[in-house]
């Protein structure tokens, strides 16, 4: 097939690994004789740098006329003053809306090679595969109005947090699709004990369950949802649940594998749009630059873009297999070297799984 996946590389350590998963794109691309073609664009703070704008006309406009989109990272402390007009997060969330990319999936899933980088006990952490689906396009990210002003007890801040069951039932349903093909059972994640806008949510949630009686269903509030992430992970298949607390749990639960510079996200629109991929870490401005960064997140988001938007199935697990066998000889990045063992750098770590593809 052909394909044209737009780069996003970012800031911090966004562009070093960025470049390790076009190399490994570009190893898929001939051994399964693919053709993709990369456009890189700017986005986030980078972008604020050269252009004024988080996120460029230029950077939306290839976004929108390509396949696939693979983000690095935004944002660091240059561009964090809480009173900047522009931030590198708006150009993100920009995107997400532009591309109309509701629903963000977040696989939290233990690699067998790193099944002790927990700081859980290895009993608990066991045979956890989670999915978690976050809306990604609504919510308190984006509803109206939102802003500060000066009120008689001085500064004031507020947002809104709104769900209409459009977009409640879409990414419900996204959820309960996944996990057809899963251990068949959703968690709905809310706040409906407190909230207005998550009491529709759970009512929305009710009725899409109903459509799939084969399907084991739950709800959980947050709080408790936030103690069971750690008390027992294991029982958790899907999990679903709104823009604000996705962020937070999704952060939670990446810990359980002890490994943030593992972890892989997919945001995805109705069937056909472009998707959006980017490792779950951050633009890590502290190690950016020095060639140490762990690029397996991003490559692993690339193998998400091949099953995702691009239904190459095999060839996404083809580039699993590869991280897991180069996990597995024992090559770690500093970030998951728990045992002593000489880290490898960012390059070195692609090439491996670079080559182990060219080698299958
Ligand atoms: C994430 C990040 C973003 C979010 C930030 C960078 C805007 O934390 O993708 O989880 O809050 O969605
Ligand atoms: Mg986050």
């Amino acid at each position: 097939m052909k394909a044209k996946i737009t780069l996003l590389p970012g800031d911090g350590i966004g562009p070093e690994v960025v470049a390790e998963a076009r190399k490994v794109l570009d190893v898929i691309a001939s051994k399964f004789n693919h053709t993709f073609t990369f456009s890189e664009q700017l986005a986030g703070g980078i972008a604020i740098d050269q252009t004024g704008n988080p996120l460029p006309e230029e950077t939306i406009g290839a976004c929108l006329e390509s396949d696939a989109v693979l983000l690095g990272a935004v944002g660091g402390p240059k561009w964090s003053d809480p009173t900047a007009k522009v931030r590198p997060e708006q150009g993100l969330l920009q995107l997400r809306k532009s591309l109309n990319a509701f629903a963000n999936l977040r696989p939290v899933k233990v690699f067998d090679a790193l099944a002790d980088a927990s700081p859980l006990k290895a009993e608990r952490v066991q045979g956890v595969d989670i999915m978690f689906v976050r809306e990604l396009t609504g919510g308190i990210y984006f509803g109206q109005p939102s802003g500060r002003e000066m009120v008689p007890e001085g500064r004031s801040g507020h947002d809104t947090m709104r769900y209409n069951e459009m977009e409640i039932r879409r990414v419900l349903k996204v959820a309960f699709e996944l996990a057809h093909g899963r251990r068949r059972k959703v968690t709905s994640v809310d706040k409906a004990n407190v909230l207005a806008t998550m009491r529709v949510w759970r009512e929305v949630a009710h009725e899409v369950a109903a459509e799939y009686p084969d399907i084991e269903y739950e709800d959980v509030l947050v709080d408790a949802m936030a103690m069971y992430l750690i008390n027992r992970p294991a029982d958790f298949d899907v999990v679903v649940t709104g823009n604000m607390f996705g962020d937070i749990l999704s952060d939670e639960a990446s810990m359980i594998t002890g490994s943030l510079g593992m972890l892989p996200s997919a945001a995805l629109g109705e069937a056909g749009s472009i998707g959006l991929y980017e490792p779950i870490h951050g633009s890590a401005p502290d190690i950016a630059g020095k060639g140490i960064a762990n690029p397996l997140a991003t490559i692993l988001s690339a193998a998400m873009m091949l099953r995702w938007s691009f239904k190459l199935h095999e060839e996404a697990e083809a580039v699993e297999t590869a991280v897991s066998h180069i996990l597995a000889a024992g090559h770690r990045t500093r970030d998951i070297a728990y045992h002593g063992e000489n880290p490898i750098g960012t390059v070195e770590m692609g090439d491996l799984v670079a080559q182990a593809l060219s080698e299958r």
